[in-house]
């Protein structure tokens, strides 16, 4: 059943900089824009799995480390090849200076 889980504290994040976050075996990217809003989405790259949080957040884009695909981060649409299918996006809500992620 979907619920809440806190996934890091906001200040964990730098200002347009993405983190990993794993619970129950599933890894998620948690994302923090330079407007100071969080976004998460599955951590895995949907061309060959590589780990997002590795990648490049360039405004509401997430460049991939390995061939440069890229994903707009509040929608994850695909939006540069090779990356042609989109990323899951979980909902995100701060509180109290924690980020929550609805998995
Ligand atoms: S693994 Fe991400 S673009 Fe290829």
């Amino acid at each position: 059943m979907p619920t809440w889980v806190a996934a890091c504290a906001t200040e964990d994040i730098d200002v347009e900089d993405v983190i990993g976050f794993r619970h129950e075996d599933r890894d998620y990217a948690i994302y923090r824009t330079a407007e100071g809003d969080f976004f998460a989405t599955d951590g895995h790259c949907t061309h060959e799995r590589t780990l997002l949080c590795d990648g490049l957040v360039m405004g509401r884009v997430i460049e991939c480390p390995k061939h440069n695909g890229r994903f707009d981060i509040p929608t994850g649409k695909a939006i540069r090849a090779p990356v042609l299918e989109d990323v899951q996006t979980f909902p995100t809500k701060v509180e109290d200076g924690t980020v929550f992620v609805f998995v």
